[in-house]
């Protein structure tokens, strides 16, 4: 059998210099499109979910919300949108994050996350880790607990990882391809 690794990136496109020169952009939408890595895929961040004794799934809009969904249903767990600033109707838990060029900012719904929730956090890409370490904090505001976070793939040269060490706490960052 194929590990699943391999079957993951051999569905990954480079694209070169997007969405700027220097760039190289990964697009998932051709593993989307493939149902034999879409679903294996979404089985390894299912039982990632389960190892790590999660009670809900965040997604990070935009394209986390295509993996963590699916995820959270497979693992039996409720899902939660965390997403940018201003589409929410109800009282919502937001966090400024810095970028590349000024900042940006995350919400949820306050009442989606508690105290006694163990957060499990899905994205497609972990870059520099603000979008993910602005995401844990929020889930420490509402007084939940953090899983871990899980993506399906990390760009190693950004150093995410050690950017989003103090606030993982001890939590696990679970990539299942790094390059
Ligand atoms: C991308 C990617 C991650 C994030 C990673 O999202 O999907 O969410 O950047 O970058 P970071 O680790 O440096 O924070 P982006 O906001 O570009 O767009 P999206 O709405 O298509 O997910
Ligand atoms: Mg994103």
């Amino acid at each position: 059998a194929i590990p699943v690794r391999d079957l993951l990136l051999e569905r990954i496109r480079d694209v070169a210099d997007y969405p700027k020169p220097g760039v190289m952009f990964k697009d998932i939408t051709p593993l989307l499109a493939d149902p034999a890595a879409f679903g294996a895929l979404t089985e390894s961040l299912a039982e990632l979910c389960t190892r790590h004794g999660a009670t809900k799934v965040v997604g990070l809009e935009a394209r986390g919300f295509i993996l963590a969904a699916p995820a959270a249903l497979r693992a039996g767990l409720g899902f939660v949108p965390v997403r940018k600033a201003g589409k929410l109707p109800g009282a919502t838990l937001a966090q400024a994050y810095e970028l590349e060029y000024g900042t940006a900012e995350i919400e949820v719904h306050a009442e989606d996350l508690n105290a006694g929730d163990r957060v499990m956090v899905i994205d497609d890409v972990l870059a520099t880790g603000g979008t993910a370490g602005a995401s844990l904090q929020l889930i420490r505001r509402a007084g939940a607990d953090v899983a871990g976070v899980a993506v399906l793939m990390e760009l190693g040269f950004l150093n995410g990882r050690l950017r989003l060490a103090e606030e993982l706490g001890g939590a696990p960052l679970e990539a299942l391809i790094t390059v």
